[in-house]
């Protein structure tokens, strides 16, 4: 039992790391307060020890990464069949540490309202800064919040964009750190472009984000790729570390909702029932 961790964050599997970008020898890495020593083998194979712990952590390797736990997971990672669609682009963009709670990056990831003006000319633009209303749901069977229906102007949805369309948007969180979204893709009507964020809690306050794109386009380099992507979270940091309280008030009147916050209303209520404190300013009861 980690002291200060609620069970609920404790038992999910986390990104460590692109498995690609561990060195052979020893490393640091942290998760959940704990520092971890990561040690590769010359093989390339993974082993996890957490401070003060004999027995190795628990590992998964899926989607390119290194998934670890400090806790005893109910379930496997969750699925993602566009993962293993053989035509798609898999684009993994690097990580970002941002000095914020992971629960309001992945709340900022599920919002649309703030497209216009902090993505400004690429994911949203004046005078379209209307969030229509769309569909919010806790799928109780998978235990996921999913928000559909969702239209959004974007003036560049994505790199291979050539002009201003309306985007369509499902979101989808599925484990309380980590959520996809799967958006209007510009080259294949019937499908869908994915992107999923991966966080990695450090501390309450600080976390590692762990971008990925499942894409159809055969235009663009993979560095173009990264690039766009980075730009974009890039231009969240910004926003994300000067989000005051720090941590995310999960008490529904600490901030004023509207119309275009259902799906963070959703996500919170959802961290609540699961009695998910870290990164939250509530206490748990
Ligand atoms: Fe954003």
């Amino acid at each position: 039992m980690q002291i200060g961790i609620d069970q609920a964050s404790l038992n999910q599997w986390y990104v460590l790391d692109t498995e690609a970008v561990i060195p052979v020898g020893r490393s640091q890495n942290r998760l959940l307060g704990t520092d971890l020593t990561v040690v590769r083998q010359a093989d390339g194979a993974i082993e996890v020890f957490a401070e003060g712990r004999a027995e190795p952590l628990p590992l998964r390797h899926r989607f390119g990464f290194l998934w670890a736990t400090l806790g005893q997971p109910e379930r496997e990672i969750f699925p993602l069949p566009e993962a293993d669609e053989p035509d798609r682009r898999y684009v993994p963009c690097g990580v970002v540490t941002v000095k914020a709670s992971g629960l309001r990056i992945v709340e900022n990831f599920l919002d649309m309202a703030h497209f216009p003006f902090v993505h400004t000319d690429v994911l949203g633009a004046e005078p379209h800064t209307e969030v229509q209303s769309y569909d919010v749901e806790i799928r109780r069977e998978e235990d996921e919040v999913w928000a559909t229906n969702c239209t959004f102007f974007q003036p560049q949805a994505a790199l291979s964009a050539q002009d201003g369309i309306t985007t369509q948007y499902m979101y989808r969180v599925m484990t309380p750190f980590t959520t996809i979204l799967y958006k209007t893709c510009p080259n294949a009507t019937n499908r869908w472009d994915v992107i999923g964020l991966f966080v990695q809690p450090l501390d309450p306050g600080r976390c590692r984000a762990h971008p990925i794109m499942y894409l159809i386009d055969d235009v663009s380099t993979t560095t173009e790729l990264i690039h766009f992507q980075q730009m974009i979270f890039l231009q969240d940091r910004i926003i994300l570390e000067n989000q005051r309280p720090v941590l995310l008030p999960l008490e529904p009147r600490k901030e004023i909702p509207t119309r275009a916050d259902a799906s963070s209303i959703a996500y919170r209520r959802w961290l609540k029932e699961k009695g998910v404190t870290y990164g939250a300013t509530t206490v748990a009861a």
